[in-house]
């Protein structure tokens, strides 16, 4: 294929505004040609900056064009469109399952936000309708495996330099999020990417989870379980343990040890230029992940896009979103009940036989 995939994006908020200025501007092989959003006014005013950004004509188009990107009301239309080759969705969670489906019914390629789905039930009848459907058309956006340093971290791991992994030690920290955000979202949205990291790492399922609520930092609403401390137990014995805590104050820190039989190793230090100034030294603490992980999203979106173009998929798949929905069900469970909480799922060959 020598065209550029022309790429459609639902949900233009924080992160479909990220990917679509990515794919606007730093993607090869793909052009964006429409967004989606409820708030049509933010959709069109992204529109008309990279569009301008395509064609060099900020305006809108008589034809209800704005430069190159169109704005389709719609997410389904946009997902029908015979113009829009694949999709980004980056709506909020809630919305995935219908809007997958319509990919796959189309037989459209999908780079989808995590999570999946918002449960158990309805991630498994997509992961059932890709299978339906007999070929990958969905990738799920857990990012971190695209990261160079995680990405160099499995390759250490996975070379049994090191002799057997044992154990992961996991932290992950936001500066804050919006008072909305309650504790089963601090599970559901931010430690399935370590339910996805502690799977892609041991290359194993995660068949218990506890989720602790040590005293809650004062600086959250009333309720709001904040920090929290995840324990996985991993089906062939190894362990992780996580540390989620989304109104540290500070900045973004995302920071994961490996201790194997031989060795141990880190990533996240976060060392990148130290500075001496008026009494103190050290480094900066990025704002938020699309700062940490802003080269993992490009390579993501990137591979995704190549794969895409020779009709594959080259990342995680519906099941590793699946997987992810699963544990963290029995996550919640576990942190409403205050107790180890077993993950139920079907395996493998009960869907693809
Ligand atoms: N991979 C990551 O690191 C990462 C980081 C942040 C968010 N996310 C995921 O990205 C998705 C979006 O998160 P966000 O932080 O950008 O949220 P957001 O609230 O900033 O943006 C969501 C956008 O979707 C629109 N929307 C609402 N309902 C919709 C619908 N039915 N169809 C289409 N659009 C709809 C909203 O108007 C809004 O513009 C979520 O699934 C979230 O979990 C992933």
């Amino acid at each position: 294929m020598t065209q550029d995939l022309r790429i459609g994006i639902i949900g233009v908020g924080m992160m479909g505004a990220d990917h679509a200025e990515r794919v606007a501007r730093r993607i090869s092989g793909a052009r964006l040609v429409a967004v989606s959003d409820p708030d049509t006014a933010r959709a069109a005013t992204l529109a008309a900056t990279l569009g301008g950004a395509l064609d060099g004509s900020p305006g809108a188009a008589p034809d209800g064009r704005l430069g190159g990107v169109r704005v389709v009301e719609d997410p389904l239309a946009l997902i029908g469109d015979a113009e829009v080759d694949a999709v980004i969705i980056a709506s909020p969670g809630f919305a995935h399952a219908e809007q997958l489906m319509a990919c796959l019914e189309h037989g459209k390629p999908v780079l989808c936000e995590k999570p999946l789905t918002m449960d158990t039930e309805s991630s498994l009848r997509v992961v059932e309708a890709e299978h339906k459907v007999g070929r990958s058309l969905i990738q799920v956006g857990f990012m971190r495996r695209f990261d160079p340093e995680y990405a160099r971290l499995k390759q250490l791991l996975d070379s049994g330099e090191l002799g057997r992994t044992l154990l992961l030690h996991n932290v992950h920290r936001n500066k804050t999020v919006a008072p909305t955000f309650r504790s089963e979202m601090i599970v559901r949205d931010s430690l399935v990417h370590e339910v996805d990291v502690a799977r892609w790492l041991f290359g194993d399922e995660i068949t218990r989870i506890t989720v602790h609520a040590p005293k809650p930092t004062s600086l959250v609403g009333e309720g709001v379980l904040d920090p929290q401390l995840a324990v996985f137990e991993m089906a062939g014995g190894a362990m992780a343990d996580v540390e989620v805590f989304v109104n540290f104050q500070v900045g973004y820190e995302v920071r994961c040890e490996a201790v194997a039989e031989r060795g141990s190793a880190t990533i996240g230090l976060g060392v990148d230029v130290l500075t001496r100034q008026a009494g103190h030294w050290g480094g900066a603490v990025p704002d938020d992940f699309r700062v940490r992980f802003g080269l993992a999203y490009d390579i993501e979106v990137q591979r995704w896009v190549n794969a895409a173009a020779r009709g594959e998929i080259d990342g995680p798949t519906a099941w590793d979103g699946y997987a992810a929905a699963a544990v963290c069900t029995a996550g919640v469970q576990s942190l409403q009940e205050g107790r180890p909480v077993a993950v139920e799922m079907v395996s493998r060959s009960e869907v693809f036989g």
